[in-house]
């Protein structure tokens, strides 16, 4: 298969980046004095369509495309004979999706002069990351909060492993947002330092826009059979969008196409409840501020690891504005059966983020029975389902 060119999702919602201060739509001079160059430049860029560099093409050859498995076991565990198929991207070096922006991050930040890239995790992201700096020669930073490292009690040394410095944040009373407290932190750290620049893991376009690539190879791949359905589920968005991005600019264009369902946590109802508004990651006025749906805080402290992001990336909200996207809500206990149902079925174990989805499949195969349904997994080691 040949390299495809990214779909950019952010063209179909301009404007919605905006200055921290003034309020009002960002330049790319402001922007890349906080992002790397080339990433500040392709976060407003207006082209639909964005092509992946020389030197990419075989970084990603390695581990793309993924797979698409027909999971015909666990369609028979639920009923309703639907067709469920399964995009593999634990097969990736971090076993999930975050390795294509990961890639893209450090491979650009490289080019770009930069030394140092510094991330929050809760554990799956900084994973990512640190295997692409290491690979394009850039040190790696990454805050984790306290409650991802005991829920996660991996992540550490695999981070550590691959050549990135942990920091580990502690708790700020009993009530905080994980990924907030770490991303706050995180940038304050990038902020003292000249040849560091802070990344986010997910939501902005430098994320999301390399993401697209596993949707386009689905579409490459499922020319002649199209799902009738795409679940994703949603913590900035990266990962609904990625797989759903060729099929959601079709639905933008009026072509019709399969539905596109946000699975999220109950918890942090970040598409359904989400207030439209402008929303930072750090309070600190640096980052670019985006036109789109946030949430206060979460409502409750279950852990959902990356499900807990309180803001979301501006095309969703775009096109959930739009009616292009639905939503549906899932507790971790639904999460937590849909991924157990999955591993006795089909024999892997998935990441929690990934029962979401898993859920959200098994709601839509009952409400649609015979239905094409697309969905992505990521893995876990053997050893830990969060
Ligand atoms: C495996 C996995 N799936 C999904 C998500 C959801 O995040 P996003 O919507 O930003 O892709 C995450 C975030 O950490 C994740 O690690």
């Amino acid at each position: 298969m040949s390299a495809p060119n990214l779909i950019n999702l952010y063209a179909y919602c301009r404007d919605r980046v905006l200055d921290p201060v003034t309020r009002a739509p960002i330049t790319e001079a402001r922007l890349a004095e906080v992002l790397p160059e080339s990433l500040a430049a392709m976060e407003l860029a207006e082209q639909t369509h964005v092509a992946i560099p020389e030197e990419l093409h075989s970084v990603f050859a390695e581990f793309r495309p993924t797979p698409i498995i027909d999971a015909k076991r666990f369609a028979d565990a639920i009923g309703g004979g639907c067709q469920i198929l399964v995009k593999d991207e634990g097969s990736s070096p971090s076993g999930n999706h975050k390795m294509n922006s990961a890639m893209w991050i450090a491979y650009h930040a490289a080019r770009d002069g930069v030394r140092t890239l510094i991330t929050e995790t809760t554990g799956n992201w900084g994973h990512a990351l640190a295997i692409a700096g290491a690979r394009f020669g850039v040190r790696v930073v990454c805050f984790i909060d306290e409650k991802s490292v005991s829920a996660r009690p991996d992540r550490v040394a695999l981070m550590t492993e691959a050549g990135a410095e942990v920091i580990v944040v502690g708790a700020e009373g009993e009530d905080y947002d994980p990924l907030v407290l770490s991303a706050d932190r995180a940038v304050s750290y990038a902020r003292s330092r000249e040849d560091s620049r802070y990344i986010f893991g997910s939501v902005y376009n430098y994320f999301i826009l390399p993401q697209t690539i596993a949707g386009v190879e689905v579409r490459q791949v499922l020319e002649q059979t199209p799902p009738d359905i795409v679940v994703g589920s949603c913590g900035g968005g990266a990962n609904l969008l990625g797989i759903s991005a060729a099929y959601l600019v079709d639905r933008v264009a009026g072509d019709g196409g399969p539905e596109v369902v946000c699975a999220e946590s109950s918890l942090c109802p970040i598409v359904s409840k989400g207030i439209p508004g402008e929303y930072s990651i750090d309070n600190q006025q640096f980052y670019p501020l985006l036109k789109t749906y946030g949430l206060d805080r979460l409502l409750g402290d279950t852990y959902i690891g990356g499900l807990g992001s309180t803001i979301v990336a501006a095309p969703v909200a775009a096109f959930h504005e739009e009616g292009l996207i639905r939503t549906r809500s899932f507790t971790d206990q639904e999460a937590l059966d849909a991924a157990e149902l999955f591993q006795k079925t089909e024999g892997r174990r998935v990441a929690l983020e990934t029962g979401y989805q898993l859920a959200g499949v098994i709601a839509e195969a009952r409400r649609r029975p015979g239905a094409r349904i697309l969905v992505n997994i990521s893995s876990v080691r053997a050893n830990s389902f969060a």
